[in-house]
């Protein structure tokens, strides 16, 4: 289309397609942001050391979900001060929030306590994932968490002037505070649902449909682990004392290539986020992976070891 077309003929492409692009447009320029890479540079200094001398307590695994969990738990807890706050903005909006006697906090008041309370919890645990991050899934990250850290400032702000009886700013901070908060959600949701943050990175690794020639098997050496690419699928082969082992190479917390990591015994240790995998059965012995890792069959036939995915190909009915 020419400039004139533009000026003289349907004008709604540009508009339309500005609705649609704008969060790409915005997370492009949030990472480019200065002031956001010396942040997170600062931040990195202190609490990367200490997340890395405390990683392997129980507690910490248990803050990203764990193996246990199956899933992020600062994914499930952030509902809650979402819940409580904007519960206690239609309090506002009602004009419910009527001083109770004895000087108690009122209804909005105690939602808006008990959302911070439920906020500490959740920030420990955004801390803890956005530790096992990288690059600009960090620096997004560590933006969704300055938004937090504002709409926990404006909240406690209004808590304070709710329990000191000033009703109408109370309100004026708390609706502020959960547009903000609101405002991080959306940033959270791009972190999962745009960049697969906290994802399983292999919920969707299934083939070969059959069994598929993965290398030769002299070429295997034990000890000696090989990445390579079957059908599609990125598949770890590991050899030690003559067994052999195949799993997704592809680690299920943020990809790292397992290939890269170190081995023990039949454990690989992923190499960015130092997940720790049991070989034989792909049971996660460390986190912050909350999913097992896929393992494959494998078979060797004259002289190459071949792997099959999870889902053999449907057989036709022979009759
Ligand atoms: S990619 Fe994070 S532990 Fe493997």
């Amino acid at each position: 289309m020419t400039s004139t077309d533009q000026q003289h003929g349907s004008t709604t492409a540009a508009p339309a397609s500005r609705l649609t692009t704008w969060h790409h447009e915005l997370f492009a320029a949030v990472g480019k942001w200065r002031w956001l890479h010396t942040l997170n540079d600062s931040v990195t200094e202190v609490v990367q050391p200490l997340y890395d001398r405390h990683r392997d307590n129980v507690v910490v695994e248990l803050m990203h979900g764990g193996r246990w969990a199956g899933h992020s738990l600062h994914a499930a807890l952030s509902d809650l001060p979402i819940g409580f706050w904007s519960s206690a903005v239609v309090l506002d909006l009602l004009d419910k929030d009527v001083p109770s006697a004895n000087g108690r906090l009122d209804p909005a008041g105690a939602l808006s306590a008990a959302g911070l309370a439920a906020a500490v919890a959740t920030a420990a645990t955004g801390i803890t994932d956005w530790n096992v991050s990288d690059d600009e899934d960090r620096r997004v990250g560590l933006f969704h968490g300055v938004l937090n850290a504002a709409g926990m400032t404006l909240q406690a702000a209004s808590l304070a002037a709710r329990m000191r009886g000033h009703r109408r700013p109370a309100q004026v901070l708390s609706l502020a505070s959960m547009t903000v908060t609101g405002a991080a959600g959306f940033v959270g949701g791009h972190l999962v649902q745009g960049r697969a943050v906290m994802v399983n990175r292999v919920a969707t690794s299934t083939g070969p449909t059959r069994w598929v020639r993965a290398v030769e098997d002299t070429a295997l050496e034990d000890g000696i682990p090989a990445g390579v690419e079957v059908d599609g699928r990125k598949v770890l082969l590991y050899r030690t004392n003559g067994d052999l082992y195949a799993m997704d190479n592809t680690c299920s917390h943020a990809g790292g290539l397992l290939s890269r990591g170190q081995f023990d015994g039949c454990t690989v240790t992923c190499p960015l986020h130092e997940a720790r995998f049991d070989l034989r059965d792909g049971r996660i012995l460390r986190g912050p992976a909350h999913t097992p890792q896929p393992v494959l069959p494998t078979r060797i036939r004259n002289g190459w070891i071949e792997v099959r995915g999870s889902l053999p190909r449907s057989r036709r009915a022979t009759n």
